[in-house]
């Protein structure tokens, strides 16, 4: 019999005793900002002024600046293995000093509508059960089933979405205000759980909201990246617009939004965080 231990490993925070790790401390350490679809990105992309890509893993990596600072920008594409894939190589090859993740998600608690902005302050993998071994979305060997996101990142995040979404008109224009009904967008601040699965049906996030009815959000990439980070011990934080409610409308909601909204939203919040980002050292 396989033996399984709970808590195992611990929170595996990698200290300071290797070069890369004491780089990725220095304020030239690139910060990295993913989204999962080339939508959710291209403005941040278009808005960087120096960017040059650098291909790894598949993936361009694009170095540059934002806000005065350095950057690296990646789509990881969409799931948990691709974005942990993305987070490794970002943490391995770019000593990235924190990981933003921004994009898209699906609304699950009752007043999380579409065009409001969810900040995590937790993530967890709604689709992990390696139950009766460990309990359910137990990471098994982490002791663990919640990451949670870095505090003072989470903050600027919110800060920085609460002052976007003050005018959503300015950024998107007054027609896609009146075709989304982003009149009056609220920000969230909580659980955001990801798995494998892009949710589309009222049944599906139903049992969602059942089995975790502290979740404010569904998405496929935050919870595999928040994981790595924790397992290097680098700042995550992620910071989502809600395209959908997760129900069996989400698929055209989503496809209609990430089109219009969430490539301004993304860059909207990414930008004014940064901008009010100093760095500790
Ligand atoms: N991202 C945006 N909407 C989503 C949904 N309904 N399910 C999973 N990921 C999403």
């Amino acid at each position: 019999m396989l033996a399984v231990g709970r808590g195992g490993a611990g929170p595996a925070t990698a200290g300071p005793h290797n070069a890369r790790m004491t780089a990725r401390h220095a304020a030239s350490a690139p910060i990295a900002l993913v989204g999962a679809l080339h939508e959710e990105l291209a403005a941040l992309l278009a808005a960087m002024p120096d960017e040059q890509p650098v291909r790894a893993a598949g993936r361009e990596f694009w170095l540059g600046h934002l806000e005065g600072h350095p950057v690296v920008a990646v789509l990881s594409r969409v799931g948990k293995v691709a974005a942990a894939t993305t987070a490794t190589v970002l943490l391995e090859r770019f000593g990235v000093r924190a990981v933003l993740f921004t994009g898209v998600a699906g609304g699950l608690a009752p007043g999380v509508k579409v065009g409001d902005v969810v900040v995590a302050t937790e993530l967890l993998q709604h689709d992990l059960d390696a139950s009766p071994l460990f309990p359910r979305y137990e990471v098994p060997l982490a002791g663990r089933s919640r990451f949670p996101a870095d505090a003072a990142w989470a903050e600027a995040l919110a800060q920085a979405a609460g002052e976007v979404l003050h005018d959503p008109a300015a950024l998107v224009g007054a027609q896609a205000v009146r075709d989304f009904g982003l009149g009056a967008p609220r920000l969230h601040r909580g659980l955001i759980a990801s798995g494998d699965r892009f949710v589309a049906t009222a049944a599906e996030s139903d049992a969602l909201r059942r089995d975790l009815p502290d979740a404010l959000a569904v998405e496929m990439e935050g919870a595999a990246v928040a994981q790595v980070c924790h397992d290097y011990g680098v700042p995550f934080a992620a910071v989502r617009t809600v395209s959908d409610r997760a129900d069996d409308a989400a698929h055209t909601d989503f496809s209609r939004f990430v089109a219009t909204v969430a490539s301004h939203y993304s860059e909207a919040v990414l930008r004014a965080a940064l901008r009010r980002w100093r760095p500790a050292c």
